[in-house]
C-alpha cells in the first residue's frame, strides 16, 4: 500500500537490526499483505496477554479492519520480521485533533519465544524516535501493575515514569480486578534527549 504523506520520518524503513544472539531482523511498516502474518503472530501469545492488549487480535475481522484502515495521521504500525515471519509489532496511536493531539499512546509486543533478545528495546527506541519526528510531546503506555512489574521497571529505563495508578480499573478474563499503571514520557526535539 502506498500511504500518502508518509515520506518524511518513515523513509528509513525497511531497516535491519541485530538481536543480542546475532539474529538479523527486518523492521518495517505494516502493509496490506501482512494480515495473515499478524494473525499468525498473535496465535503464539497466551490468552491472558492477548486480553490485556485491548483488541481481539485472534479475530481475522479485527486484523483485516486494522490493516485496511491504517491512517498515518492517527496510527503508525511497525513490525519486525525474521525470514518472512512477523515476530513483533509496535503501534503508535495519535489523535489529530483536540487537547490530546500532542500525545501518542504506545503498544508493543514480541512473540514469547523471541523475548529477552533485545527486540523489545529496539522496537521501543524506534517508535520513540518516530514520535519525536512526528512532533509529539508526550508518550503514554498503559500496563497492568501485578502482571508486568519487570516490564514496568524496564520501561522506566527509557525515562517513562508512573504518572498514575487507577486501582482495580482492569478486569482479567475471570472477572478479577487489577490496577492500571499509566506511564508517561515527555519528549524533546533531539534524539540525544531520549535518555
Ligand atoms: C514487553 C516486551 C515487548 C519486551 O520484549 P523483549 O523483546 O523481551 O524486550 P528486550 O529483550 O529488549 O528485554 C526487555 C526487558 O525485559 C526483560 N525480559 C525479557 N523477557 C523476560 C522474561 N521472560 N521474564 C522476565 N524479564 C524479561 C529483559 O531482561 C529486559 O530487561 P533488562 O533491560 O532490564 O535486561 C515483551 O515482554 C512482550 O511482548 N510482553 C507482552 C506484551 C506487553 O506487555 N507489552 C507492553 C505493554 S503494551
Amino acid at each position: 500500500m502506498n500511504y500518502p504523506g508518509n515520506a518524511g520520518e518513515l523513509k528509513d524503513y525497511p531497516k535491519e537490526i541485530i538481536l543480542k544472539d546475532g539474529t538479523g531482523v527486518t523492521i518495517r511498516t505494516v502493509r496490506e499483505g501482512d494480515k495473515k502474518g499478524l494473525l499468525e503472530m498473535f496465535k503464539h501469545f497466551p490468552e491472558s496477554e492477548l486480553w490485556f492488549l485491548d483488541h481481539d487480535l485472534s479475530d481475522p475481522g479485527y486484523i483485516h479492519d486494522w490493516v485496511m484502515n491504517l491512517e498515518l495521521k492517527r496510527e503508525i504500525s511497525i513490525i519486525a520480521l525474521l525470514e518472512g515471519r512477523i515476530i513483533a509489532n509496535t503501534v503508535l496511536r495519535m489523535k489529530n485533533f483536540g487537547a490530546e493531539s500532542h500525545i501518542g499512546r504506545l503498544k508493543f509486543s514480541v512473540v514469547p519465544s523471541f523475548r529477552d533478545k533485545g527486540l523489545g528495546t529496539w522496537m521501543l527506541l524506534d517508535i520513540i524516535n518516530l514520535a519525536i519526528s512526528r512532533g509529539l510531546q508526550m508518550l503514554v503506555i498503559h500496563l497492568e501493575q501485578d502482571r508486568e512489574p519487570s516490564i514496568i521497571n524496564w520501561i522506566k529505563k527509557f525515562n517513562f515514569h508512573e504518572e498514575a495508578v487507577l486501582e482495580n480499573y482492569l478486569s482479567d478474563r475471570e472477572g478479577n480486578f487489577h490496577n492500571l499503571v499509566v506511564m508517561t514520557k515527555r519528549l524533546y526535539l533531539e534524539w540525544d534527549d531520549i535518555y
